[in-house]
């Protein structure tokens, strides 16, 4: 009897204990206070889709950093190609144009530029044949491209030696052509150029307008873009956080590395700030991590190419970064999270240097500071939502980011308004129910958008779409933030959804 009563409240210990490990496990104990954020997405990291006027003003616009161009010869009629995708001669012989076809910009100036081909190499001179050989910008070529007139499409491509490229066969390349004249059809110099690629991101932006007007130009957006009624409005509204995307740049402002501009650190010491005066919890999100952690324009790819975490050298300065920002803002209130690095793409982004720097961010995190938060964000391209998990039992306070959009992906093609509803509330509850586990990190849906492939969708089935999403993503145990709080694109602004009564928090 005796026995039996000390096995009981032996047992009663053990499940008081056991409770208490696994509430302290992650984050504060009995966690309750769940985000409800919105992302400051294109202010301080530039993506061109979100506000597309920043760009109007960049002479010859159409040639930025990471434009894919395609030329098609006017006598073969097929178009240039790096055979093998690089790493030989160009030849000219494809009657189709993709990724060997394709010849990505590096722009010197607003006339002058490298091409990078399929395999990364650059394109450059082999005595008079044209070839992609050299893995170093250095020695390569640099080009200019002629038009005919601003409206046409037919172009000269001329090198730096002066001589332009002509098609001498279809297996023949070769830059030596001094005098052309006219713009005939049997002139082997005569391209056809189609624009297959465009990118608008940070780097595109600033080395579009140049060292001496870009400062210019991007003081003026930081300081207008979000302005601190935005704060006022998002915390009067329900709202308890932003989520800020930033740039690697940011840690050596005010003289960041070309072609990057100094000043987006006086805007984000004005967003907390404006975060402490009106209550708001801040998320800082890594967005652009050095050389691109996937190759896109909001991550600041020069063109395409996703090269973070090749070698420890990326990622210890990444680690730098995180500690630059930590340590600036450890002592502010509304310093809640650090997201270490946004969407880092498989494959190139390996499970291996994300776990390392992960967790060498993460201790750069808890150098200054025991309580905020660590955000780990899966990685696109993976189909193992729970392959952070490991790490991040381990580290008390870390959070994974999951990424929900209906938008992009086949799947989504031909989905009526109730198919894209029953999908919040069937197959996206299931996704979160399998990465929210009892004794595993805090869960945050750090991307969502009330938008959908859905053509003439009115009113009201953004309203069911929009309290779906709302509904579902409310049970992720660290909270939500909503993409992004102004955009040109109505639906992806949450302050314009707002204020015409489509969502409410
Ligand atoms: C360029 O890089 C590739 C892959 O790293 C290598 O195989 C090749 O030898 C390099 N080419 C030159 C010219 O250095
Ligand atoms: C190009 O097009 C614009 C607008 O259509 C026109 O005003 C201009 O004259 C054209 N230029 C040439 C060289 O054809
Ligand atoms: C194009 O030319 C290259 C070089 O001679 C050759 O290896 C390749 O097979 C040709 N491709 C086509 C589609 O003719
Ligand atoms: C969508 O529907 C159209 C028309 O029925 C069809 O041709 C297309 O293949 C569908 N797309 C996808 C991705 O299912
Ligand atoms: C959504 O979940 C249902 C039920 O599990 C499944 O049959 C369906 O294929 C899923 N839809 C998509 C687009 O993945």
């Amino acid at each position: 009897m005796k026995n039996c009563i000390n096995l009981k409240i032996w047992f009663l210990n053990l499940i008081i204990m056991l409770f208490v490990m696994l509430s302290t496990t992650h984050g504060r104990p009995n966690q309750k206070f769940r985000l409800k954020a919105v992302n400051l997405g294109g202010w301080l990291v530039t993506e061109g889709w979100i506000k597309p006027s920043l760009f109007d003003a960049i002479p010859s616009k159409d040639f930025l950093d990471g434009t894919g161009l395609q030329f098609k010869s006017v006598t073969t009629k097929k178009y240039l190609c790096a055979e093998s995708g690089g790493g030989t001669i160009l030849v000219a012989n494809r009657s189709s144009a993709s990724g060997w076809e394709t010849f990505k910009l590096w722009r010197i100036n607003k006339e002058t530029f490298r091409f990078r081909v399929f395999n990364k190499q650059f394109v450059g001179l082999d005595g008079y044949n044209v070839v992609a050989v050299s893995n170093s910008s250095i020695d390569s070529e640099t080009f200019h491209i002629v038009k005919e007139n601003d409206n046409s499409t037919r172009v000269r491509i001329k090198a730096s030696n002066g001589y332009f490229l002509q098609v001498k066969t279809e297996e023949v390349v070769t830059a030596d052509v001094s005098l052309v004249n006219e713009w005939r059809n049997d002139d082997p110099t005569i391209f056809v150029m189609t624009i297959s690629d465009r990118m608008q991101g940070e780097f595109q932006i600033t080395n579009g307008y140049g060292l001496k007007k870009a400062p210019q130009i991007m003081k003026e957006h930081w300081s207008t873009f979000i302005v601190e009624d935005d704060f006022k409005f998002i915390a009067r509204n329900g709202l308890n956080a932003v989520r800020i995307p930033v740039g690697w740049w940011i840690a050596s402002d005010p003289t960041p590395p070309w072609p990057y501009v100094g000043g987006s650190l006086h805007a984000l010491d004005n967003a907390f700030l404006w975060a402490e005066k009106y209550g708001l919890k801040v998320m800082i999100d890594l967005h652009a991590a050095p050389d691109s952690q996937n190759g896109y324009e909001h991550s600041s790819s020069r063109d395409g190419a996703q090269e973070w975490g090749k070698t420890d050298e990326s990622i210890k300065q990444t680690v730098q970064v995180i500690d630059f920002l930590t340590a600036r803002y450890a002592k502010s209130p509304s310093l809640y999270a650090v997201e270490l690095l946004n969407e880092p793409r498989s494959p190139d982004a390996t499970l291996e240097s994300l776990n390392k720097y992960y967790k060498d961010g993460y201790e750069a995190v808890r150098k200054h500071s025991s309580t905020v938060f660590v955000v780990f964000s899966n990685r696109l391209g993976s189909s193992m939502p729970r392959e952070f998990f490991p790490l991040a039992n381990g580290l008390m306070g870390s959070v994974i980011d999951v990424h929900y959009y209906s938008i992009f992906g086949d799947e989504f093609t031909n989905m009526s308004v109730q198919q894209n509803i029953d999908y919040i509330y069937n197959n996206r509850s299931s996704d979160l129910n399998f990465v929210t586990t009892s004794n595993g990190p805090l869960i945050f849906v750090g991307e969502w958008v009330a938008e959908w492939q859905v053509k003439g969708a009115i009113k009201n089935d953004y309203k069911r779409f929009g309290k779906a999403q709302l509904d579902v993503y409310g049970r992720a145990t660290f909270g939500y933030a909503y993409w992004a709080f102004k955009n040109v694109n109505k639906h992806w602004s949450l302050e314009w959804m707002m204020k015409n009564g489509y969502i409410k928090f």
